[in-house]
């Protein structure tokens, strides 16, 4: 028996079809851009943990480092029960969280990654094998439905991927995180911060590939998903800091003039040559701008952190 219960809260049918229709929406519009959640195979879990291991990729090391610093301190404020992390990955930060926490008896990880999720909770309870771990597999941008567990109730939101979602898809993601909170539970939540152009456009187009190679796998995803003709080879990684929106934007240049054939869809996308498919944003805070973001879902920030070198924030919120 499985040391640790995993629920699928959507029918696999489900997440196939939210891929057509986003894949369907993003590939006929003008520009294409495809949703980041579509990273996330297998595949694309293990690129993004290389990834947080590359010299130029700092908000994993900047984020330990608050972690580590801070834990102690928010176990005391929230002394939390329960713990649900949002979009958890490999969980590998997390346990700086979860050692430091006295009174946690629940972890509930929540990811689209199925691997993702099995590798962590695995490893978790290999060091805590007293902690219940409730893994669901789940999309937390449609709604969550929870299981009941006991409060003090802390979700935490980590790794700055809350700047992977678009102003507005935020704005609603804090309102149903709102939602999930009752008085006495807490929202902690990583967000990299604005910073020096070249350090982030760096931390996006690393010196080895492997982010080029992560934003590919969009692209292998659907081929294997859809049936996909997509040559990978036949795009160029891009990444770009947008000044006035204060985002990175990875994009997928096409080299050539080319038709790809999605099977599944009967759809034929015509790419010009130099033309460009968003596929990520991944927005850059400032402290005031996150407290407006916070106010205007109902949430109030009450602890704002940084790693010595400012490059990185976690904030500690409850219900307003
Ligand atoms: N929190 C970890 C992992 C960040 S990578 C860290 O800080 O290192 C982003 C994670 O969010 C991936 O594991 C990915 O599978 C997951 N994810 C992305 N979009 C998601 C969505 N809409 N719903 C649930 N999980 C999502
Ligand atoms: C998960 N997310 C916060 C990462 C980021 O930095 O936006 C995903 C990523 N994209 C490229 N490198 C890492």
């Amino acid at each position: 028996m499985s040391p640790f219960l995993l629920t699928r809260t959507l029918p696999e049918d489900a997440t196939g079809a939210a891929l057509r229709a986003d894949v369907l929406q993003g590939l006929t519009r003008t520009p294409k851009t495809l949703p980041p959640k579509w990273f996330y195979d297998a595949r694309g879990s293990a690129l993004f943990e290389e990834i947080t291991t590359l010299p130029e990729y700092y908000p994993t090391r900047a984020e330990r480092e608050i972690l580590v610093a801070r834990a102690d301190r928010i176990a005391e404020i929230t002394q939390a029960r329960t713990l649900i992390e949002l979009g958890s990955g490999s969980s590998e930060k997390t346990r700086h969280l979860i050692d430091a926490m006295a009174y946690l008896r629940t972890y509930v990880p929540v990811d689209v990654s199925e691997s993702a999720l099995t590798g962590a909770a695995n490893t978790l309870l290999a060091q805590r094998p007293s902690l219940d771990v409730h893994a669901l597999i789940a999309d937390f941008t449609r709604g969550l439905a929870l299981p009941g567990t006991p409060g003090p109730r802390l979700v935490a939101f980590l790794g700055g991927t809350i700047g992977n979602l678009l102003p507005a898809e935020r704005a609603a993601f804090l309102a149903s995180v709102h939602d999930l909170l009752s008085p006495g539970d807490a929202l902690l939540l990583g967000t990299d911060l604005v910073k020096d152009e070249s350090a982030l456009v760096s931390a996006y187009d690393d010196g080895t590939g492997v982010t080029a190679a992560f934003n590919k796998n969009v692209l292998t995803v659907i081929n294997r998903e859809l049936a996909g003709d997509f040559d990978p080879d036949a795009f160029e990684h891009v990444a770009v800091w947008d000044r006035e929106h204060e985002w990175i934007e990875m994009r997928l240049r096409s080299t050539a003039d080319q038709t790809v054939k999605i099977h599944a869809l009967d759809l034929a996308v015509d790419f010009a040559a130099g033309e460009e498919m968003r596929t990520e944003i991944s927005a850059k805070f400032r402290e005031d701008g996150v407290r407006a973001e916070l106010a205007a879902a109902g949430l109030e920030l009450a602890h704002w952190w940084t790693d010595e070198r400012g490059r990185f924030a976690l904030s500690l919120s409850t219900v307003a």
